[in-house]
């Protein structure tokens, strides 16, 4: 696509599920102008309606977006289509918890975009993140580089943050990855952890207390408020940006992976390149054998339970 062709062309922007999530991520998404129609899908409508009504209202604020509430017939044309739907976690419920709640809605909702639309980019949100993207892909029938996962984006910039907490860096010019499932068998890749490509070097003690809090942070979070909500708006805000502007970014997104270290058919986080096309390829990152260890028993837990599913 030429430069004048993505200025002018309407980008039609779709968010499945108007909970914390999806209404935060639409928020997000307004207030950065990433598109010029966005639209709400909710089982419950009115929900969509009451969220659609309150942004219109800010319109005069920040302009240039037409938004509503509508049906499945608006993914029609859609470039992306977020799906962030489903049950959330309670305190103490893991993520793959809620597999059976959410795969059930998803086989739903998957066919009924599908009726609309079959060459967008489906952004999956909904826990457990990393299998419901396999779903979606598995049920879509979309070629595998237009349905992404939010992956461990947001567990990099959680790790991020802590690590420039302790150093007292902007956490933007901390360079480490979150790999593997967005969840508990997560796992840092510290041997390419740097600053200005200067290794991390901290006590192994400090690592684990790092990671612990990277890995937990949901859970602290839930906790005190229920859900959560910002941070991963922003990062699929970030996500949509890459996509919508073309810009072969690196994110550590949930993808298919292909022999990605010996590892295949199953969709996990690692840094992938996201552009107008979705991922358009995965960095084959290089990793110590521990770090290899982990990032395949991520894969066999996930693959276990996907060995569960009627798909
Ligand atoms: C998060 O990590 C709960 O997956 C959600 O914030």
């Amino acid at each position: 696509m030429t430069v004048s062709e993505s200025v002018s062309k309407p980008h039609r922007v779709v968010v499945i599920g108007t909970g914390a999530v999806g209404s935060t991520t639409a928020y997000t998404l307004l207030l950065h102008k990433r598109m010029s129609e966005l639209v709400f899908i909710d089982a419950n409508h009115n929900k969509a309606l009451g969220e659609a009504l309150d942004m219109n209202h800010g319109l005069p604020f920040v302009g240039g977006v037409k938004l509503w509430a509508g049906d499945y017939s608006d993914c029609k044309d859609a470039d992306i289509i977020i799906i962030a739907a489903g049950s959330n976690q309670r305190p103490g419920e893991t993520r793959i918890d809620l597999l059976n709640r959410n795969s059930a809605i998803f086989e739903d909702i998957i066919s009924n975009i599908t009726k609309y639309n079959n060459s967008g980019i489906l952004l999956i949100a909904t826990n457990p993140v990393d299998i419901l993207s396999y779903v979606s892909w598995k049920k879509s029938g979309w070629p595998s580089n237009r349905v992404i996962g939010s992956g461990t984006l947001l567990d990099s910039a959680r790790f991020r943050y802590l690590i420039g907490k302790e150093k007292g860096i902007d956490p933007r010019s901390i360079h480490a990855h979150i790999i593997g499932e967005h969840g508990d068998s997560e796992l840092p890749v510290w041997s390419l952890s740097n600053i200005a490509g200067a290794p991390l070097n901290f006590e192994e003690d400090k690592q684990k207390e790092i990671f612990e809090n990277t890995k937990n942070a949901a859970y602290e979070i839930i906790n005190a408020k229920g859900s959560t909500s910002y941070a991963i708006a922003l990062a699929l805000d970030r996500i949509v940006a890459a996509i919508l502007q073309n810009e072969h970014a690196v994110l550590n997104v949930s993808s298919l992976l292909e022999d990605y270290h010996g590892i295949s058919d199953v969709y996990l986080g690692v840094p992938a390149i996201v552009g107008r096309d979705g991922i358009q390829a995965k960095l084959p990152i290089p990793m110590n054998e521990h770090e290899e260890e982990l990032l395949r028993a991520s894969a066999t837990k996930l693959k276990d339970q996907i060995a569960q599913l009627d798909i």
